[in-house]
C-alpha cells in the first residue's frame, strides 16, 4: 500500500509518516519546506524519515498544480492520501492572508485534483481545524454545529477546504474524511504554538504572554492520540452506496477544556522553574474556548485519546531538552 502524506516534514505529518512506516507501508512525503517557522525543525523531521527506504520525498508546492496533478503518472499505484500540508496559525493569517488562500484553497483543490486522477484511490484524509466553530458559544463543539462564523482568514480557509472537498466527493465519488484537529502538541511540535514557545522562553528565563488574562480555555490534543486518530479513519472510508456522497468531516481532540493557567502549571512543574507571566487582553482572531465532542469519531474508528496534558506535557520537555540540547535521538512517536 502506497499513501500521499502531504505537510511530510510538519509536525502532524512527520508523525503520521512515520506511523504508516512502521505498519509496513510506502510513503511519498510532499513537502516545499517554507520559512513560516524554522525550516531546520522540518529538515531534522525529514531526516528521521528518510533514513526508511520506504519513504520518498518530494519537494514541491501544493499550490503548482501542474506538478501536483503529474504526480498521479509517476505514482499511480497510490491507493491513500493524507493531507496535511497548509499554511497554519491564527494570527500570521492577519498579516499574510494569501499564504493562506494559496496552500489552504488553491493547493486543497490541487490534492482533490490529484485524487481524481488516481485509478486506486481509496481514501483521502485531510486537515481541518476546531478553529472553523468560530465565535460558537455552545460547548462542546459537535460536527453538526453551524460553522459559518469564522473568525479568523486561516478558519474560512480551513471550511473552504471541507466545503470544496464535499463538492468533490459529489462530483467524483472520491471518499474525503476532514479531521478538524483541536490543539495538537508533543515532541518535534510547532515553534509558533503554546508548548514550545512557553518552554523555550521558561527556560530561557524570559516572560510569557498570557492572552485574555489567562482566561482561556484548550482542548490540548496529544500527537500519539492525533495519529492512532488519523490511522483509524484512514483505514474505515465513507461508504458511498445507496447514493450517499462519501463525504464527512469529524473532531479530533481530547475532550477536555484545560485552563491555559492550568496548562503552565503542568509545564512548570515538568520542567521544575516558574514561568513569568504577563497577562494581556484576548488576541484578535483567537477564540476563548475549545472542547470537542468526539462521539462521531469514535463511533466510527473507535477513536480513544488516552494522554493527558499531565503525561504528554513532561514528554514534550523531554523531547524539547534533547533536542536543543544534547545529540541525543528522539525517535518519531508510532501510533500504538
Ligand atoms: N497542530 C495543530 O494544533 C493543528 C490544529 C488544527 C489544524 N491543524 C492542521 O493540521 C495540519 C498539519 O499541521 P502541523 O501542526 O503539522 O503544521 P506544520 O506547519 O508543522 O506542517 C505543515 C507542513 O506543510 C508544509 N506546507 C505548507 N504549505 C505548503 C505548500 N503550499 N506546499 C507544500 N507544503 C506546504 C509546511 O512546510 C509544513 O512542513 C495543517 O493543515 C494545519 O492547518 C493543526
Amino acid at each position: 500500500m502506497t499513501t500521499i502524506v502531504t505537510g511530510a516534514a510538519g509536525f502532524i505529518g512527520s508523525h503520521v509518516a512515520a506511523a504508516l512506516m512502521a505498519r509496513g507501508e510506502d510513503v511519498i512525503g510532499i513537502d516545499n519546506l517554507n520559512h513560516y517557522y524554522d525550516p531546520a525543525l522540518k529538515r531534522a523531521r525529514l531526516s528521521l524519515l528518510e533514513e526508511n527506504p520506504q519513504f520518498t520525498f518530494v519537494k514541491l508546492d501544493i499550490a503548482d498544480r501542474e506538478s501536483i496533478m503529474a504526480l498521479a503518472d509517476r505514482y499511480p499505484a497510490i491507493e491513500a492520501i493524507v493531507h496535511l500540508a497548509a499554511q497554519a496559525g491564527v494570527r500570521h493569517s492577519l498579516t499574510a492572508p494569501f499564504a493562506y488562500t494559496e496552500s489552504n484553497v488553491t493547493g486543497h483543490l490541487a490534492i482533490l485534483e490529484l485524487g481524481r486522477r488516481l485509478p486506486r484511490l481509496q481514501h483521502l484524509v485531510y486537515a481541518s481545524s476546531s478553529s472553523v466553530y468560530g465565535a460558537n458559544s455552545k460547548l462542546p463543539f459537535a460536527v453538526e454545529d453551524r460553522v459559518d462564523t469564522p473568525v479568523s482568514l486561516y478558519a474560512a480557509t480551513k471550511r473552504a477546504g471541507e466545503l470544496i472537498s464535499y463538492a468533490y466527493s459529489h462530483l467524483y465519488r472520491i471518499p474525503t474524511t476532514g479531521l478538524r484537529f483541536f490543539t495538537v502538541y508533543g515532541p518535534w511540535g510547532r515553534p509558533d504554538m503554546a508548548a514550545y514557545l512557553f518552554t523555550e522562553a521558561i527556560l530561557a528565563g524570559q516572560p510569557i504572554r498570557v492572552f485574555n488574562n489567562g482566561d482561556m480555555r484548550r482542548d490540548f490534543t496529544y500527537i500519539d492520540d492525533i495519529v492512532s486518530g488519523v490511522l483509524g479513519v484512514l483505514d474505515n472510508p465513507p461508504a458511498a452506496a445507496r447514493g450517499e456522497v462519501p463525504a464527512r468531516v469529524f473532531n479530533i481532540g481530547n475532550h477536555r477544556a484545560e485552563p491555559l493557567l492550568r496548562f503552565v502549571s503542568v509545564l512548570e512543574s515538568a520542567i521544575g522553574r516558574k514561568a513569568q507571566l504577563i497577562f494581556e487582553p484576548m488576541q484578535p482572531g483567537d477564540v476563548k474556548e475549545t472542547f470537542a465532542d468526539i462521539e462521531a469519531i469514535n463511533r466510527c474508528c473507535g477513536f480513544e485519546p488516552r494522554v493527558s496534558i499531565d503525561d504528554g506535557l513532561p514528554r514534550f520537555v523531554s523531547w524539547f531538552r534533547s533536542y536543543h540540547g544534547t545529540d541525543e535521538r528522539v525517535p518519531m512517536a508510532s501510533a500504538g
